[in-house]
């Protein structure tokens, strides 16, 4: 560790050399500037804003490339993601279907007219299990374990019903996945015993398998679990009862490319900008950078492509062969929907050694930036290649509710636009009810402004307030 810290004091020394910001702004920031001040001017800050035509091409981009390797494959966007209504219609109008994790995102799905829904999560209630059940000519569901299937079996009855409740089972089978993620799915050893419940019962029908990994930058995990369970079914089921298997949903957890990881023991902001510009990295600043005890690394994320191929190849040696007609599906969420939202925020204050914007980390709901994670801020009233520090902080009365410590533009100064970006998975769904208001969310299409979704107001925060009167 001495050593680590030594070579930092090191690099820090060293100047920081420019980085070009329009990078960003080009190739993957493709909203223009002028339109992120324009809906600053129209919806005020702070605001998030998606570009939704950006966001269908990306959706779309996800799969053609992986019908090109895997064509009877469907698309199920993981709504927890990003639970905006506007968002999930455009991703609707490119052909994905749902994946829904509660009531609120079930009942969403079913509002906006999904025809195919995955309801996923290991701990469902049996109110959202009676909804499922009730529309289970388009939701199946994913048990998650016994206790849910017992449930399940229960809501069903013994009456015989017209149609059979589809299911299927989640599978936590790897070694992998165990630790921090053993909470989901079943055993792969259990797989036989669930079947029987559901083979027991009139009114259930076991139509699929599913496993979930996260935060995949290469495929390997994904491969590992289809040979594991494939090598699983062709030993432990009958051809026959294979044969009947109608989907195998490989989950999400496909990692968005360009996105800085660093460990939570440092402050990566500086720790990111520092090795970036040290690197002398113009192009790429904020590539996948990650600190681990031995020492810098730098972990890219692999191309979709090496996804699709790999995971290709799996399927066709370990599942194609048992059920060459299976449909897969797939549940992204992070990597559809990261690039096209940005989070616009005014400068309100101009300290010494640092600003204090008018949005906080209550928009993210995570102390990510203070954590993990690292985005690019560009001063957009003052824009410029110059590359600043500055530590950007939010006006929440919490010491962590930062944004980051550097910036590009000229120097900030009072009634500056801020732009955060990438700020599309993980954050207005899990923005915290904490101190200022949900801030509205606008949307760019077809060359107009829209408000998709207004400011939280005073009655929807304080709702118990009519029960006191
Ligand atoms: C079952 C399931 N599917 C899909 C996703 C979406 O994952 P990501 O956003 O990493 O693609 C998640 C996320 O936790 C999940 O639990």
């Amino acid at each position: 560790m001495d050593k680590i810290m030594h070579e930092l004091e090191e690099i820090l020394k060293e100047p920081i050399e420019n980085t070009p910001p329009s990078f960003f702004m080009d190739s993957l920031c493709s909203l223009d500037r002028n339109i992120l001040l324009k809906s600053v001017r129209e919806f005020g800050t702070p605001q998030y804003i998606l570009d939704r035509e950006q966001l269908q091409q990306r959706a779309l981009y996800f799969s053609r490339m992986m019908r090109q390797y895997i064509p009877n494959s469907d698309f199920f966007y993981a709504f927890k993601c990003n639970d905006l209504p506007y968002l999930i219609a455009g991703l609707k109008e490119v052909g994905f279907f749902a994946d829904v994790a509660g009531i609120f995102e079930l009942q969403l799905a079913l509002e906006l007219g999904f025809e195919k829904i995955v309801f996923s999560s290991p701990g469902k209630s049996i109110s959202e299990l009676k909804l499922a059940i009730k529309h289970k000519n388009r939701v199946v569901i994913n048990v998650d374990n016994f206790d849910e299937l017992i449930r399940i079996k229960e809501i069903a009855g013994t009456k015989k019903m017209k149609e059979k409740i589809p299911l299927g089972f989640r599978l936590n089978s790897e070694p992998f996945l165990k630790g921090e993620w053993s909470k989901f799915g079943f055993e792969l050893e259990e797989l036989a015993k669930a079947v029987k419940l559901v083979n027991n019962s009139p009114n259930l029908e076991w139509v699929g398998l599913h496993f979930h990994c996260s935060w995949n930058k290469t495929p390997w995990k994904y491969i590992e679990n289809i040979k594991n369970i494939g090598t699983f079914l062709s030993r432990n089921f009958s051809a026959e009862a294979l044969k009947k298997l109608r989907f195998f949903d490989i989950g999400g957890g496909y990692y968005p490319e360009k996105q800085a990881v660093i460990n939570k023991i440092q402050d990566k902001g500086i720790l990111l900008d520092t090795i970036g510009a040290r690197r002398g990295n113009k192009n790429q600043p904020f590539e996948e950078i990650k600190f681990d005890p031995y020492g810098f690394s730098v972990t890219q994320v692999e191309p979709l492509e090496n996804f699709a191929k790999g995971i290709s190849e799996a399927l066709k040696e370990s599942i194609f062969s048992l059920n060459p007609e299976i449909n897969i599906y797939f549940e992204p969420g992070r990597f559809i929907v990261s690039f096209a939202t940005h989070i616009l925020l005014e400068v309100i204050a101009v300290k010494k050694n640092c600003v204090i914007a008018d949005g906080g980390i209550h928009m993210l709901g995570d102390y990510k930036f203070q954590e993990y994670s690292f985005a690019p801020i560009v001063n957009l009233s003052r824009f410029s290649t110059d590359f600043h520090r500055k530590i950007i902080y939010g006006p929440l009365c919490d010491p962590n509710d930062l944004w980051g410590h550097s910036y590009y533009g000229e120097e900030i100064r009072k009634g500056d636009i801020l732009a955060v970006l990438f700020q599309g998975a993980y954050t207005y769904c899990t923005a915290w009810r904490f101190i200022k208001p949900i801030p509205p969310y606008i949307a760019f299409s077809g060359g107009k402004l829209i408000l998709a979704k207004p400011e939280e107001d005073f009655s929807q925060r304080y709702p118990g307030l009519i029960s006191i009167e």
